[in-house]
């Protein structure tokens, strides 16, 4: 469970959900995590304290990492405090549901900015600090809607494809320095994301998923520091914890 002793994380958006259990996993294995957020200090607080006291050192940083300056902040701090940068999730999201003919351009830039935009301004600016050192592990959160696409979601499913193609495209330009670059594609995860929809529409989406339920946070995080941990040859693939849902 050391694994990861002496390297550090950067999880964005890992007050709640994915990227809680991604940052409380990655701890559990020994690094030292910053946990980005937005809106919720105490999320974000709770699990500081959390990880903390199961012995792994952390620290909670607000940024949107929708704003390049935000995110420049975001990565000073992570060096003021731990001094290097080795492994980067780019997990944070948000979804504006409406179908193409009802939404606003601020909900599809919204979207855009918060899920593809923020990859981008992270990893151009935490990847000086890795190729100094000749290592690093980037994980994009991507999900099954990037490579389905779905009704009411077409700024989501532009996003996550978008970040698949920036995945393939990072991990071409960092092979060269030891820093993968993969993406992570979740089917539907019992997050607040997911338990937020109608009942009928989670009947709806069961019905698609072979496995017969949804996944968990937890499987997720397993994923990413499976690939962490044991993925040193493993580069610009999309992988695919979805219940069978989507078999690309
Ligand atoms: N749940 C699913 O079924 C599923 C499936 C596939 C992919 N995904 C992807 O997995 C990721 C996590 O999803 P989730 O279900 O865990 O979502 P969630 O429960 O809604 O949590 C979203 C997280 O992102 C953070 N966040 C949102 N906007 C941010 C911003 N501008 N700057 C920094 N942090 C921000 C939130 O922080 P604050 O609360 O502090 O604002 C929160 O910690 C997302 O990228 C999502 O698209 C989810």
């Amino acid at each position: 469970m050391e694994r990861l002793e002496g390297q550090v994380a950067i999880v964005t958006g890992a007050s709640r959900g994915i990227g809680r259990a991604v940052a409380k996993e990655l701890a559990d294995y020994g690094a030292s995590v910053v946990v980005n957020y937005n809106q919720s200090p105490d999320a974000a607080a709770s699990l500081v304290d959390e990880i903390t006291g199961g012995g792994s050192k952390a620290i909670a940083v607000q940024a949107n990492v929708g704003e390049p300056a935000e995110v420049n902040s975001l990565v000073e701090k992570t060096i003021e405090e731990f001094e290097k940068i080795d492994i980067l999730i780019n997990n944070a999201g948000v979804n504006r549901d409406r179908t193409i003919r009802r939404m606003s351009p601020e909900e599809w830039q919204e979207v855009i900015n918060t899920d593809l935009n923020s990859a981008f301004y992270c990893t151009n600016a935490v990847i000086p600090h890795m190729i100094e050192r000749s290592y690093g592990r980037i994980i994009n959160m991507s999900s099954i809607i990037g490579q389905m696409g779905n009704v009411g979601q077409s700024n989501y499913a532009a996003a996550k494809a978008g970040l698949v193609a920036f995945t393939k495209s990072a991990a071409q330009e960092f092979a060269r320095y030891n820093i993968t670059v993969n993406a992570m594609c979740p089917g539907f995860i019992e997050t607040e994301m997911v338990l937020a929809l109608s009942d009928e529409v989670k009947e709806a989406l069961l019905a698609k998923i072979p496995l017969g339920r949804f996944g968990r946070p937890d499987e997720v995080a397993t994923f990413c520091r499976y690939l962490v941990t044991e993925g040193d040859w493993i580069t610009g693939q999309q992988l695919n914890p979805n219940g069978g849902m989507y078999m690309y």
